[in-house]
């Protein structure tokens, strides 16, 4: 299976940084899946502008950017995971500012089937509010485009390397290749 990782942390060293590596070395030492990851802070994606000039497009935005070449990743894999720190009760905006270009391929999406993951850690403790809502928010997503949510986990981790400190988060981290 392909796998694509989505990293929407602007931190290069945090608690997201953590997460995504650990599952990379798992998925790479215990499954006969690929995985590539993406840190989408080292892409320009512009937000989105409802011009659906995208459409006309060849899904490239009207705003040049890497639209197309993230979008085009996630049409290539066969599962995707998201990986976010909890912003404001949701997602990093640099993330979502992805999801909200999956408009210019949605009907693509919707015949595939594709595989989703997805890892939100927050300050908070994992019973607060902010990750019941991102999880309803990609089931939402998920409904949408016809994909399946195959796991969706919180995490709690404040301090850069809180979650690298927590020997029963990295080894959840560490077994999400069973997924795969
Ligand atoms: C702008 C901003 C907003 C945040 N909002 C929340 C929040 O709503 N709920 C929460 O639990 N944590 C919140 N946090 C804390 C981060 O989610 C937490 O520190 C996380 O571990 C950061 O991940 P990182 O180390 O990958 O950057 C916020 C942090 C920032 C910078």
């Amino acid at each position: 299976m392909k796998v694509l990782l989505l990293n929407g942390s602007p931190r290069k060293n945090g608690n997201t940084a953590y997460a995504t590596k650990t599952i990379v070395e798992g998925i790479e030492k215990n499954s006969s899946s690929t995985i590539q990851t993406i840190n989408v802070v080292d892409f320009k994606v512009s937000g989105c502008i409802a011009c659906d000039g995208c459409k006309a497009n060849d899904g490239n935005c009207v705003i040049p950017d890497d639209t197309k070449n993230i979008v085009d990743k996630v049409l290539n894999a066969d599962a995707v995971i998201f990986a976010t720190p909890v912003y404001w009760w949701g997602m990093t905006s640099q993330l979502k500012a992805v999801v909200d270009k999956f408009y210019s391929s949605a009907s693509k999406f919707s015949k595939q089937n594709k595989k989703i993951g997805v890892i939100a850690i927050g300050a908070d403790s994992v019973d607060g509010k902010q990750y019941s809502l991102i999880s309803d928010q990609f089931t939402c997503i998920c409904s949408f485009l016809n994909w399946e949510k195959i796991f969706d986990l919180p995490f709690s981790a404040s301090n850069l390397d809180d979650l690298q400190k927590s020997k029963e988060s990295s080894k959840t981290l560490t077994n999400i290749h069973k997924f795969f």
